[in-house]
């Protein structure tokens, strides 16, 4: 880049070469095409719709209160008075925030406890805790994985991994959604030519809604010596009958996989992200993951609430419970009234299928217009021209509630 740069300098004769503007960029200009394809097909933008409070399960947006399930609380923790006590008790403590890298002063015994507390839940040796979740993803991949390596993903993995997977060097292989045999496939003509191997999966895909065989890719991984990482995100808090992951989910021990990622910004209703598996994974990722050495401690109040959500969470297993029929609920009803829910598991997340992206984004705005906000998936989330609205659940709902979501769905669909 420099060299092309001062060659490209003498040949205007050492002028000063102005820098192009951001406009110039791709990107720019497909999200600005985007903006006015829409505008002129007259579809409302989906996206940064202002939300001007919070009241349990209702938001407010322009001003006006409706039914969310466009948020991941889904065990309704958000709101609840321990955890915000927890959170004003730390801050009061700590102050708002620590203002340094654990590593340098910004350790506290509640990141020790946190720490302790996820890796307990998960049934592993230790954890350890990143300012988000994104970045656990992509400052692990990125450590762990070389040049030298390969990774091995289901094609619908999260942002975040891809990004960690690209910035490690590594070779990339991904297989079509929950296709063992292909990923199988891979592992078996591949493995002999790298250093390392890993499988990526996620523990509740989240946008399909749909889990993996986690027996069967445990019992892949260790035939052909790969590690397995899952990204439980959507998982911990919410699958299993008391929330502890997909491991539970699967009853498959959770020592088995050797890097579990969660993050805490969503059952645990706080922010945050974390990584577990055994106490040399996370010695190494202590000292060298770039996102957790050269980054901020996480918050005081996210980690006394993030603490106070596990602890509620193991002390009240019926809010998974509920969270659970809800979701069946929410299936059946979906199925009863002729909605396409696509391969979705019935777990916390239903996608209702649309296909075309305009269509989607029209329902969208008008289910919004009555009074439920859910959220919007395209190109390129998910593969084109399979568009849909996405619910998130939570244990707190009414039956009544989840019926006027699909009654609502289903009219503006049917529009
Ligand atoms: C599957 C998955 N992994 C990782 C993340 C990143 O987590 P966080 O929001 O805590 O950064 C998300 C967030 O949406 C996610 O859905």
């Amino acid at each position: 880049m420099i060299p092309q740069t001062k060659n490209w300098l003498r040949a205007n004769g050492d002028r000063p070469v102005a820098a192009k503007p951001f406009s110039s960029l791709s990107s720019y200009k497909a999200i600005k095409h985007h903006q006015t394809l829409a505008k002129t097909l007259g579809i409302p933008n989906p996206f940064y719709r202002s939300t001007e409070g919070m009241a349990d399960k209702l938001t407010l947006i322009d001003g006006k209160p409706v039914l969310n399930f466009a948020w991941c609380d889904y065990l309704g923790l958000s709101q609840h008075p321990e955890m915000i006590a927890a959170a004003n008790e730390a801050t009061s403590r700590f102050g708002t925030t620590l203002s340094a890298s654990r590593m340098v002063s910004g350790d506290t015994p509640m990141h020790r406890e946190l720490e302790a507390e996820i890796a307990r839940t998960i049934g592993v040796e230790a954890a350890l805790v990143f300012v988000s979740g994104h970045a656990a993803n992509v400052s692990t991949i990125g450590t762990l994985m070389n040049s030298d390596d390969l990774i091995v993903h289901d094609e619908f993995v999260h942002n975040s991994a891809v990004v960690g997977m690209r910035l490690s060097g590594a070779e990339t292989r991904s297989f079509k959604h929950n296709r063992l045999d292909a990923l199988e496939n891979i592992l078996r003509t591949e493995r002999a030519k790298y250093r390392n191997v890993m499988v990526v999966i996620e523990g509740l895909y989240s946008t399909e809604g749909d889990l993996p065989d986690l027996a069967r890719i445990v019992e892949l991984k260790e035939r052909y010596g790969a590690w397995l990482m899952v990204d439980d995100a959507h998982g911990c808090g919410v699958l299993g009958a008391t929330g502890r992951g997909l491991a539970e989910h699967c009853g498959v021990d959770g020592a088995k996989v050797d890097i579990w990622m969660g993050t805490l910004s969503k059952a645990y209703a706080s922010c945050g992200g974390y990584i577990a598996g055994n106490t040399e994974l996370i010695d190494l990722l202590r000292y060298a993951a770039p996102g957790f050495v050269f980054s901020v401690g996480l918050p005081p109040a996210m980690t006394a609430s993030a603490l106070t959500a596990l602890r509620i969470v193991q002390r009240e297993p019926e809010r998974v419970q509920r969270l659970h029929n809800n979701s069946k609920m929410f299936l059946e009803g979906a199925h009863a009234r002729g909605l396409d829910t696509g391969r979705a598991a019935g777990i916390a997340m239903l996608p209702i299928m649309v296909g075309l992206t305009g269509r989607a984004a029209k329902t969208v705005a008008r289910v919004l217009e009555r009074g439920v906000n859910a959220s919007f998936i395209m190109y390129p989330g998910v593969p084109m021209n399979a568009a849909r609205l996405r619910f998130f659940l939570s244990s707190e709902l009414t039956e009544a509630e989840i019926n006027l979501a699909l009654d609502v769905t289903k009219e503006e669909l049917g529009r």
